[in-house]
């Protein structure tokens, strides 16, 4: 099943429950967008240079991932990177390098071979549009952006004061308007989809709700 949305609307955080609940394997897709990223960063390639990269130099960076119980270790020439995806420069540069033809093709392969792993939860921004789009079940998360922005607060630790939320808000609001902004796979509700809207909804509230979808669509 595919789980999409934009910053924020906790796809990350629902797709791992209720990955666990259905005995599936989470596929976090922003994951390995992130780790190229950090991959560019840490070898110094300038920003300006990233857009003459070919599918092929981008491969050779050596990003990979590997079955875990649950899900996926993502790894840089063999090692685990964890931290290092969500840094604020990582973040920062990221809707940069998913902009890339180069980079979204070398993803797409590593994100369909995840596909032969077993039944997945994919969660990303075109993984019911793009990367599996003969997925049983499609799921669009979506929630107000206030309120998106205070669970990006509270999730990184942050006190969720009103000016910080509404500096969280403008933050993700650039990073939505890029992703759903740019040429190639946009941000956009796939056909077929549920559209879930989680504003009001707790987190068991949620993962219910996705849970009993694909149970009800697949079982
Ligand atoms: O979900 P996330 O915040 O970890 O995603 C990081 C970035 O990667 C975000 O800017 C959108 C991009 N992304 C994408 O373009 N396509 C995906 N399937 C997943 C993430």
């Amino acid at each position: 099943m595919t789980l999409d949305g934009p910053a924020g609307s906790g796809k990350s955080t629902t797709a791992r429950e209720v990955a666990r609940r259905l005995g599936f394997r989470h596929l976090d897709s922003g994951a390995l967008y992130r780790a190229l990223t950090f991959a560019l960063l840490d070898a110094g390639v300038p920003e300006s240079a990233w857009a003459g990269l070919g599918t092929e130099q981008i491969k050779a960076f050596g990003v990979s991932q590997h079955p875990t119980e649950g899900g996926f270790e993502v790894r840089l020439r063999g090692r685990a990177l964890v931290s290092e995806l969500r840094t604020a420069k990582v973040t920062d540069r990221v809707a940069a390098l998913a902009r890339l033809p180069a980079a979204r093709a070398c993803l797409l392969e590593l994100q369909r071979e995840a596909g032969a792993h077993g039944r997945l939860v994919a969660d990303g921004r075109d993984m019911g549009s793009v990367v599996f789009p003969d997925a049983a079940v499609k799921v669009y998360l979506v929630a107000d952006l206030a309120e998106r922005a205070r669970r990006r607060l509270l999730e990184t630790g942050g006190a969720a004061s009103e000016e910080r939320v509404a500096r969280q808000a403008d933050a993700i609001s650039e990073r939505d308007g890029k992703d759903s902004g740019r040429d190639i796979s946009p941000l956009r509700v796939p056909e077929g989809a549920v559209e879930i809207d989680t504003t009001r909804l707790t987190f068991e509230e949620q993962v219910a709700k996705v849970v009993d979808l694909v149970r009800r669509l697949t079982l």
